[in-house]
């Protein structure tokens, strides 16, 4: 009996004769000779079948399986340099294969182009692609290190809840649902406010979920449902935070390059580019970032792109501004200091200047922007509350917010990762779209 192995491992096995269980996803002919390229969940790898070589029904029967069959393969491992595959490099020379079943004739997702709605309402067929395959790859390994470092540096997971009583990041973008005999509450848009309570008991927290923004914005950046991971840390300070982010963001990418560089390289990513991101990252205020989207505005001879960049202190960015500013940068840039105006309730304002707030969005490179936003919190319940009362937010929900700064209170600071927008910049793809495994956006929930 020859080992069951996993197509990721295949390096270690040259020169034996293994068995792999997958689907098949393309196959060739070339006279004598049929090329299945079979998928086997951990990657891709070409297997050969020569005439001569087997039976001749079996050959007859591999010169004709649909695409996405599934078959368990044995034969002989052979590097080969030109074998397609992923991680390639190996190729499996066919000595026995059985059919488990023989596909439909008519899979929908043959491997030619598709156009993006199609793609997207044959999600559960289109992950098995090598592009969607890849990114989504990338998205766990992603996911685990970012698990790993917070483990690793002292922050407890704390789960914080999805039904919530009040708004936390803004009234405009809740999805509310009826709770029983209690009117009603709101999908989570973030989970900060509980994990302000867990520091108390914890320390450094973080909790990891999804997160629901009714986002009317049909853009390339916004999904409905995302996931977050938003550490919290009691006794920082805003310049704390900012060192925690480059450290964390930083080991998030030198993880991906070392477990998921074959993936990146068949997304055609630029890897010079990620293996510059260490720290420090670069900081500017926002007012030096509004002074550079100026002078970018000025310079450019693009009348779309003048209109676009339009722009006044007091603003927040919109995308096309924080492209333009991060196309300048080729690591992650910190831009601080926003007006109080533009962001939550709960940012501590800037000494002496409370029209401006403790606040520090971390923009990716190459154009990707925002992909954390975090800020140092309001630890004066009397300036929190009134800023409840500014913000139209109902007191009542906030009572036990509030008490939290009664006994103990300390400095602390916190921010929320965006996963997806994450896994779209260091794959170095257009859409958040493809880094999901099942995307909402506003004009889609299937499948
Ligand atoms: O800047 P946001 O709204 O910050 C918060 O929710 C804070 N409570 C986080 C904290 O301090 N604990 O969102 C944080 C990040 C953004 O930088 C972005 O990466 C992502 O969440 N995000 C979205 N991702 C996809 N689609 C959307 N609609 C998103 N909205 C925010
Ligand atoms: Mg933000």
């Amino acid at each position: 009996m020859s080992e069951l192995i996993r197509v990721e491992n295949i390096a270690a096995h040259e020169g034996e004769e293994v068995t792999i269980r997958g689907w098949v996803y393309n196959r060739t002919r070339k006279g004598k000779l049929v090329f299945l390229l079979i998928r086997d969940g951990s990657g891709f790898v070409q297997c050969v079948a020569f005439k001569p070589d087997l039976d001749p029904g079996l050959f007859d029967q591999i010169a004709r399986l649909p695409q996405e069959s599934s078959v368990i393969v044995t034969g002989t491992v052979r590097a080969d340099k030109r074998a397609p595959g992923l991680p390639g490099g190996y190729e499996i020379g066919i000595t026995g294969l059985e059919v488990v079943q023989l596909a439909a004739e008519d899979y929908p997702m043959s491997l030619k182009e598709h156009g993006v709605e199609f793609a997207l309402d044959n999600r559960h067929f289109w992950i098995r692609m090598q592009s969607q395959w890849a990114i989504l790859r990338i998205r766990a390994t992603i996911i685990s290190a970012i698990r790993e470092w917070l483990d690793d540096n002292g922050f407890i997971n704390m789960d914080t809840p999805i039904l919530t009583p009040a708004a936390a990041e803004g009234t405009t973008t809740l999805f509310e649902t009826p709770y029983f005999d209690e009117g009603v509450v709101y999908l989570a848009q973030t989970g900060q406010l509980y994990n302000e309570a867990n520091i108390y008991a914890f320390g450094r927290v973080y909790c990891f979920g999804p997160t629901f923004r009714a986002e009317k914005s049909k853009t390339r950046r916004h999904l409905t449902e995302f996931w977050m991971v938003e550490p919290e840390i009691a006794f920082c300070d805003l310049d704390e935070l900012m060192e925690i982010e480059e450290q964390f963001v930083s080991y998030i990418v030198q993880k991906v390059l070392e477990k998921r560089r074959p993936e990146l390289e068949f997304l055609g990513r630029d890897i010079a580019k990620l293996e510059a991101i260490t720290p420090p990252f670069p900081r500017i205020s926002y007012d030096e970032a509004t002074e550079i989207l100026q002078k970018i505005r000025e310079e450019t001879d693009d009348p779309q792109q003048k209109e676009l960049l339009k722009f006044e202190w007091g603003m927040d960015f919109g995308s096309p501004h924080e492209t333009a500013l991060t196309e300048r940068f080729d690591k992650p840039v910190f831009v601080y200091g926003y007006p109080t105006e533009v962001k939550a309730f709960y940012m501590e304002p800037w000494p002496g200047r409370p029209e401006v707030c403790k606040s520090v969005d971390l923009l990716a490179p190459e154009g990707y922007g925002e992909i954390i936003g975090g800020s140092e919190r309001i630890s004066d319940p009397d300036l929190l509350l009134e800023n409840i009362h500014k913000h139209n937010l109902p007191p009542e929900a906030f009572e036990w917010y509030l008490a939290l700064r009664k006994y103990g209170s300390v400095p602390h600071s916190g921010f929320g990762l965006g996963v997806e927008r994450t896994v779209t910049w260091i794959c170095g793809i257009h859409h958040i779209r493809e880094t999901i495994p099942f995307p909402r956006t506003i004009k889609r929930v299937y499948p």
